[in-house]
């Protein structure tokens, strides 16, 4: 799989990341990480998991990835299509602020995008989605509505999921991603939190009945 380091391009083999990943208590992975801001606060604030960032726009990995601690590795895939090399590794998976067929691929159902999870998740797994009302309104959802289709989605494809949280401004305000904080500061704070755990031996079913999309 690819993997990027400052301006270097690099494929490592699952072996060279079994190397990597040696000592470690938990893989964490960040889907749709942007500039990997809070893969490095993962890794530095939790120095027994290892922290992987995943984002299909290596530019804005540049930077971080350029001094990246030991435990944070950077990787260029598309969600719809995760390297084998992550297959069953994330004890953690967070999504955080998706746009574009990221989004586009929760509120769908899309079967690429959800075997690709399951494929990354080992049992158990947790998964964390935050969606804001921006990104879903562009999308033709509001926020509540697109939550729960996102939820929905999710537990059709073997995430056992809770009820969608509210997210206050003053929250996104402590979130160590680039993107609550433009939130947080912007005109449209609104934003929704998505929890819950991958069940053991489920299988993908991509889309259930499509509901309560907003008819523009
Ligand atoms: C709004 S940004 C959020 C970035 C970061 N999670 C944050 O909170 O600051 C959405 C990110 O999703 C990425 N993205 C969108 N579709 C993707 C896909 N199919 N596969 C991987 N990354 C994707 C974009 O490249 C972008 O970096």
């Amino acid at each position: 799989m690819e993997i990027i380091q400052g301006k270097q391009a690099l494929y490592i083999d699952a072996p060279a990341l079994d190397e990597r990943l040696a000592g470690y208590d938990a893989v964490h992975m960040d889907i749709g990480t942007g500039d990997g801001r809070y893969v490095r606060h993962v890794a530095q604030t939790r120095p027994h998991c290892f922290a992987v960032g995943v984002d299909a726009c290596r530019e804005n990995l540049r930077e971080v990835s350029r001094g990246a601690p030991e435990n944070a590795l950077f990787v260029i895939a598309n969600a719809q299509r995760l390297p084998s090399e992550l297959y069953g590794l994330a004890a953690q998976v967070t999504i955080n602020f998706p746009w574009g067929s990221l989004l586009e691929g929760l509120l769908t159902g899309d079967t690429s995008l959800l075997a690709s999870l399951a494929a990354v998740a080992a049992p158990h797994t947790e998964l964390e989605v935050r969606l804001n009302g921006g990104a879903l309104a562009e999308a033709g959802w509001s926020l509540e509505a697109g939550a729960d289709r996102v939820r929905d989605v999710l537990i059709a494809n073997g995430f056992a999921m809770r009820a969608p949280v509210m997210l206050a401004a003053h929250e996104l305000r402590s979130l160590p991603t680039t993107w609550a904080r433009r939130l947080a500061f912007g005109r449209d704070p609104r934003a929704v939190y998505l929890h819950g755990t991958r069940k053991v031996n489920s299988i993908v079913h991509a889309a259930p009945a499509l509901e309560g999309a907003i008819l523009a």
